[in-house]
C-alpha cells in the first residue's frame, strides 16, 4: 500500500492566510499528498492556484457539494482519505459534517464550529463515523509545549495554584477605527465567524493550551469583552477569570487590539514546587521557575525531554523548527491514527476539544453579556 495519504484540501486558496500552512506541514513528513481541493468558492481562480502549485487539475472541483459527489464515485483506494477544512468558521460544520458523513477522516480548522449545539451534532457523526477526526489548535505540536504537558503530568510542578495564558494580537487596531473597513473582514462578521472574534478565532487557543498543558479542566469562567464601538457586533479584546478547581484559578487575557503585538500566545503555570513560562513567538525554549534554584531552560531535541516532545523533532537540537513544524506534527500524529498505527494520547487536537472550544466561547459571550457573570461549563 502507497505511505502517503491522499489529502483533500477546501478552503485556504492563494488569498488565504492558513493555507500554506497546511500545505507545507502536510508535506514535512512525507504522509500526504494533495490529490483534489476546492481552494476558492470562485472556480477560475481555484483551477489558477492549483495549476500555480501544481496540483493536477482533474480532482480541483466547482464547489463542495461537487467535491463530495465526485469522490464518492471513485473507488475506495483512489478516493481522498482526508480532508482539510480550512475555510472561515461558519463552513466547517457543514462541511466536516457532510465530510464525516461520508467516511472521510477530518483535518479542521478551529473554532470547530459556530456554535455548541453544531459541536454536539458534529461529535455524534463523529462517533458514528468512526473515522479520525483532528482540530488544528496548532500550538500543541510545539515540542516545549508537548515537554510542558508531559513534565506536569509526571508531578514537576506539583499542586497547581495558578494559570496566566496570553494571547494578544494587534491587526485589528488597524482596522477597527475605519467603518468602511471593519466591515469589510469575516472575523468581525457574525454570519461568517460566528457569535465571537476575538475569544472565537484566539482566546480558544488560549484556552485549549490552558487544558492541553495542565491535563486540567476549566470548571467556570467570568468575561469582560470589549467591543470598541457601538455598531460593532464581535468582540475584539477579551479578559476571561477561569477556576479549575477550588484552589486552581487563572485567568485568560486575549486581544486583537493590543497595538504592536503580533502573535504573542504565551503561558505561565505556578505550582507550589515550580512554575512553566512559555512564548509562542520565542517557541524552543521552556523556562523552569524555581524559589530555590536558578531559571533552568529546556530545549528541544535534547535526550532529556520526553517521547511526545523528541517525537516532533526532526533535527538534533539547535537547528530552530517553528511552526511549519508544529503544525506537522499535528499531521503526523493524524496520519498514524489513520492508519491505526499507535500514537500518544497529545499528538493531535481531537473532536473533544472541539467541543470544549465551543463550550468555552459561548460561555464567555454569556457571561459578557449577562453582566460579567460566572458561568459554569459542561
Ligand atoms: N490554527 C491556527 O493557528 C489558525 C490561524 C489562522 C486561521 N485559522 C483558521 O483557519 C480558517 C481560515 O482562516 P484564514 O485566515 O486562512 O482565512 P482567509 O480569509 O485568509 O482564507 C479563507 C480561504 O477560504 C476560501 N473559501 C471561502 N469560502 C470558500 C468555499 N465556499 N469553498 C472553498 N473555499 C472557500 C477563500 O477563498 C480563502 O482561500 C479560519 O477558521 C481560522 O479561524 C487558524
Amino acid at each position: 500500500m502507497p505511505k502517503k495519504l491522499r489529502l483533500g484540501i477546501l478552503g485556504g486558496g492563494g488569498d488565504s492566510l492558513i493555507g500554506v500552512l497546511h500545505r507545507v506541514a502536510s508535506q514535512i513528513n512525507d504522509n500526504y499528498e494533495i490529490v483534489g481541493a476546492v481552494f476558492n468558492p470562485d472556480f477560475k481562480l481555484n483551477k489558477e492556484f492549483a495549476r500555480e502549485i501544481d496540483v493536477p487539475l482533474n480532482r480541483i472541483y466547482e464547489d463542495f457539494d461537487t467535491f463530495i459527489e465526485e469522490e464518492m464515485k471513485l473507488p475506495e483506494n483512489e478516493r481522498i482519505q482526508v480532508c482539510s477544512v480550512l475555510t472561515p468558521n461558519f463552513l466547517h460544520f457543514p462541511m466536516a459534517l457532510k465530510l464525516l458523513e461520508n467516511g472521510f477522516h477530518v483535518i479542521c480548522e478551529k473554532p470547530m464550529t459556530t456554535s455548541l449545539d453544531e459541536a454536539k451534532i458534529l461529535q455524534k457523526a463523529h462517533k458514528k463515523a468512526g473515522t479520525v477526526f483532528a482540530l488544528t489548535h496548532t500550538y500543541t505540536g510545539y515540542p516545549m509545549v508537548r515537554q510542558m504537558r508531559e513534565m506536569i503530568k509526571a508531578g514537576a510542578l506539583g499542586k497547581i495554584h495558578k494559570v496566566d495564558a496570553v494571547y494578544y494580537q494587534g491587526w485589528i487596531n488597524t482596522i477597527i477605527h475605519d467603518k468602511k473597513k471593519r466591515s469589510s473582514v469575516w472575523r468581525l462578521d457574525p454570519k461568517k465567524a460566528g457569535i465571537s472574534s476575538c475569544i472565537g478565532d484566539i482566546g480558544v487557543h488560549a484556552f485549549n493550551m490552558v487544558e492541553y498543558t495542565t491535563g486540567l479542566k476549566v470548571k467556570s469562567i467570568l468575561s469582560d469583552f470589549n467591543y470598541l464601538y457601538k455598531d460593532n457586533k464581535m468582540d475584539v479584546d477579551g479578559t476571561v477569570l477561569i477556576r479549575m478547581a477550588e484552589h486552581v484559578k487563572g485567568v485568560i487575557r486575549s486581544s486583537q487590539v493590543a497595538t504592536g503585538e503580533e502573535n504573542g500566545l504565551a503561558i505561565a503555570i505556578y505550582g507550589e514546587k515550580a512554575a512553566f513560562r512559555w512564548e509562542q513567538e520565542n517557541p524552543n525554549f521552556l523556562y523552569v521557575l524555581s524559589d530555590t534554584k536558578p531559571t533552568q531552560v529546556y530545549k528541544p531535541g535534547h535526550a532529556y525531554n520526553s517521547n511526545l516532545s523528541l517525537d516532533g523533532t526532526k533535527l538534533p537540537a539547535g537547528h530552530p523548527e517553528g511552526i511549519f513544524d508544529s503544525m506537522a506534527n499535528i499531521y503526523l500524529g493524524t496520519a498514524k491514527a489513520i492508519r491505526g498505527e499507535d500514537y500518544n494520547d497529545g499528538e493531535f487536537p481531537t473532536m473533544t476539544d472541539g467541543v470544549r472550544g465551543m463550550n468555552f466561547i459561548e460561555g464567555t459571550v454569556a457571561s459578557h453579556k449577562q453582566g460579567n457573570v460566572w458561568i459554569a461549563l459542561d
